[in-house]
Parts: C-alpha cells; structure tokens; sequence
C-alpha cells in the first residue's frame, strides 16, 4: 500500500495553513522520516513562493518520490516538471475535471473535448517522466462510463496512476469501494497502473471511503497529516495508517510507514500551520490515550489491552518531555534537537541556542514542546515583510493601556504609540499603524505550551482580508509578546500568501 501525503499541497488549502519555503522543506523531511511513498509538495504553477517549495524539497529529498501538481495543460505541466525534475524520484501529478457539472459550469468543456485534453496532458507529463499520475477531478460525482473512458484514455497516454479523488467529500463507503470495484473490472489496461483514492472529509467519511477502496482494490491513499485540507480536510493519515497497522487481519498489505513518526510529525505541522489538533482527535489528540471513566482506569491498571488498542508508544507519544534547564550546554541543546529531528546549521543553531538561553533565564524548565517553539520562531519562519524588534506595553486597572512598538518594515525601522481596550489590543492597533495592514481579526487564543505558571503561552490568531483567511503563531512567556508575534506572523502570512499567482 502506497501513502501519498499532499500535507503540503492539499493540506496548505486549508483556510489559514499557508507556509513559507522552509517550513514546507522541514516537514517535507519529516515525511521522509516517516517514510510515505510521496510527497506532493505543492502546486507550482501557483507561486514563485510554491514554485520554490518543490524544487527544494525536490532537491532535498531522496528516498521518497516528490510530486508536483499541475492543471491538465502544458503550461503547467512543464512548470511543476521544472520544479520535480531534480529529484531522485520525480513525479508530475496532472488533472482534470470529469462531472457534468464541473464539465458544465466551470470548465466549460464537452466531454470529448475533456477526453482530448487528458490525453495531451498525460503525454506532455510523460514526455519529462515516465511517473504520472492522472486525476479525474470529481470522480465519484462523474458519469461511471466516463470516468472509465477518461481513465482508459490516459492510461493509453501512460500515466501510471490513475487517482479517483471524492473532491466534494459526497460518497459513502459502500458506494465507494463498489466504484473502486467496477473500476478495476471495466477499465482496460488497469493491471498495468497503481489505483489510487483522495478523499475529503465533508461527511466525516474520508478515512473510511480511503478503506473501503483499499479493500476493494485501490493501492495508494492520498492523506494529508492531522486530516488538514480543502474545507473540512482530506483523509487523515494518522488515522488510515493505525487503521491499517492495528486491522492486519482486514488489510494484509501495511504501508512503509514507520508509525513511531507519527506523534511528532503530527505535532510539526500542528506548529507550522497554526491549526491546533482538537483534543479528541483519533490518534494525536491529547486525549487519544486518556483514560477518564474510573471503570476504564481500573481496567487499564490491571490489563492495558482492556481498553487500549494500541499503545501511545506505537505512535511515539512520549512519557515526559522534561529535557533542558538554565545550566544545559550547546552540545546538550544539539543532541535533543537531534532526537526530535532537526538538524540545524551552525548558524540557525546559534540563533536558537540564544533564544534557548534567554527563555532558560526566564523558565527553569525547557520542554521538547518548548524547543519545538524556538526552531519553528527562529529559524523555519522568514520574516518576510514584517518583524518585531521591541514592545512595551503599560497596563492596569488604573491606566489607559499604551503599546510602544518598534518594529522593521521592509527592511527599515519604525516606532510607534497607541492606545486600546486592553494591552492586547493597544498592541495590535499599533503593529496595525506602523504595518499600514488591513486585515480584520476574527480570532485570538491563548494557550500554554506546557503546564505550570511560568510556562509559555502559546497566542494563535486568525486574520482575515478580502475572503482570504491566515493563522498566526507566537509563544512566549509573555503573553502580549506571543500575542505580538502571533500577529505579526500572521500578517507576514497574509503578505506571502496575497503573492500566490492562481488558486484552487
Ligand atoms: O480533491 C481533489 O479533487 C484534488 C485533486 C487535485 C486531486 O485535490
Ligand atoms: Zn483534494
């Protein structure tokens, strides 16, 4: 069984998930880590930014194929080719729509002429590689003997993938495994190809469709890391893995994935994105191994198989995060960046080294969630337009909360004043002022990062501007400084995000 992880293609479509270059390559190595068969790394055509994004993770990655998606014409295929060609296994993923409703009001083309395009499409694609995979957008809305002439057509053109992507998260799984089936008895030259599924998660079902397909035939999944997608997401791969890995009885075949990754990996693109993991998320969710009942508990302390089907180690949740104090040394800091898999170049380590050195002053207790916060602030994340260079706030039940605020615009620095409701707003208002931003903010959370008075609160802010949305990070053990941070991270994102070029 093959995972296809589009976590940073699929997964970025997520409202608010934007991600800068650096941030996709980290987690591009993180799936490397956990060993997926492909990477989707992104949608070249769609940025300079994006266009950058794969060609790095191409160039970087070597034991997993990177693919890079493209509309079915030329222009795209040979740009997302320009983009994958450096890798040791490049992939071009090619598609086009199939229903008649997409046929009718968007694409606004007949069904011969979708025929055509796919065929040219595919043959362009395999002209730069002999990896192609094709999709038929809307599959599980299209007419089925049109979806079977599509697939036959480019299978003919020799793509050797065929994807049937549930785009709108409409099917149900007895449906969709008896598609998968009629599939792969109709369609001819299907023995030579991988069938592959992509779900999304309207109903709920996206796991369960990608399962029904697999025992029904289909050989890869498309799956994106804590289920972030499109709308209400793709299929989770956390969840389709352990499925896998915990039924062998029902799914003989396994995947490569080394489940041990998965808790980490979860918890990096939880970081980068800004998208928190609800708490009773399957698998990942602080609660997944929570025994609350007193009759659960009892059972657990006697037999652990009781009422767990799986243990938390399996996935690699920890038993205590406790690492690093004020009197921790450079070596001790590299080592346990090493174990949660960063490995930093020596000028990206001095920078956290320092940030690391000025929170053990502040903080007896640094924790891996901790460290996690400082590679993701100090090094993953590029400032781009934006960055904060000083923030004074003076607050109370018996003043008007003022915010001074230093930062750098494009480059050259500025100061300003405000005032406001509250330090936060005071803060915002001014970092608004001196950004000349006109995003709207329609959400703030706090969070600490780890249990105790002095521990880090974690800020996520959600902004809006023009119908688009971004979210924003920032930790810190100030919370108006988080707050400021988070802001800032999520204008910064809005700036990189009002570059892409096309949407999806
Ligand atoms: O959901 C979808 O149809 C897609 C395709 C590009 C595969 O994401
Ligand atoms: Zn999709």
């Amino acid at each position: 069984m093959k995972i296809f992880d589009t976590t940073l293609r699929d997964g970025e479509q997520s409202p608010g998930a934007t991600m800068n270059v650096g941030e996709k390559v980290r987690i591009a190595q993180q799936l490397e880590k956990l060993n997926v068969d492909i990477i989707e790394g992104g949608f070249p055509i769609s940025s300079e930014g994006d266009f950058e994004a794969v060609r790095t993770i191409a160039k970087t990655i070597k034991h997993c194929e990177v693919a890079g998606l493209a509309r079915a014409n030329s222009q795209d295929i040979d740009r997302a080719w320009e983009a994958v060609k450096d890798a040791a296994h490049p992939m071009i993923h090619t598609f086009i729509s199939t229903s008649d409703i997409h046929l009718k009001y968007q694409i606004r083309k007949t069904r011969e002429e979708v025929i055509k395009i796919a065929t040219q499409s595919v043959a362009r694609a395999k002209g730069h590689t002999p990896n192609v995979e094709f999709s038929a957008m809307d599959a599980t809305r299209s007419d089925v003997d049109f979806l079977i002439a599509v697939f036959e057509a480019a299978i003919r053109a020799g793509a050797t993938t065929i994807n049937v992507p549930d785009t709108v998260g409409y099917t149900i799984p007895s449906e969709f495994g008896e598609l998968i089936r009629t599939l792969r008895q109709r369609i001819r030259g299907i023995e030579k190809v991988t069938v592959s599924v992509h779900c999304h998660n309207d109903l709920g079902l996206a796991v369960a469709n990608s399962l029904a397909a697999v025992q029904n035939g289909a050989r890869q999944v498309e799956c994106t890391i804590n289920g972030i997608g499109e709308r209400a997401g793709n299929a989770s791969m956390e969840e389709l893995v352990m499925a896998i890995h915990t039924r062998k009885d029902f799914f003989p075949l396994g995947t490569r994935v080394n489940p041990k990754h998965i808790f980490t990996t979860s918890r990096l693109v939880s970081k980068i994105t800004g998208m928190a993991v609800q708490p009773n998320k399957a698998i990942v969710g602080a609660n997944a191994f929570a025994h609350e009942s007193g009759i659960h508990q009892d059972g657990v302390l006697k037999e652990k198989l009781t009422y767990e089907i799986m243990t938390p180690q399996t996935v690699g949740i920890p038993k205590s995060s406790l690492v690093l104090g004020k009197l921790s040394g450079r070596h001790a800091f590299r080592d346990r960046l090493k174990d949660l898999g960063y490995q930093l170049s020596d000028q990206d380590l001095e920078l956290a080294f320092k940030r690391f050195k000025q929170l053990a002053d502040k903080k007896r207790e640094i924790y891996d969630e901790d460290i996690e916060s400082i590679v993701v602030e100090e090094v993953l994340r590029v400032p781009h337009r934006f960055k904060l260079l000083y923030l004074n706030v003076v607050a109370g039940n018996v003043t008007v909360p003022t915010a001074t605020v230093q930062m750098e615009v494009d480059g050259k620095q500025a100061l300003e004043a405000g005032f406001g409701d509250g330090p936060v707003d005071a803060t915002f208002k001014t970092i608004k002022k001196l950004t000349r931003t006109k995003s709207k903010l329609v959400q703030f959370a706090i969070n600490a990062i780890t249990g105790g008075t002095e521990a880090q609160g974690e800020v996520t802010v959600r902004l809006e501007e023009k119908g688009s949305t971004v979210i924003g990070q920032g930790a810190d053990t100030d919370v108006i400084v988080a707050s400021a941070k988070a802001y800032i991270n999520a204008l910064n994102k809005m700036e990189f995000k009002k570059r892409k070029l096309v949407g999806m």
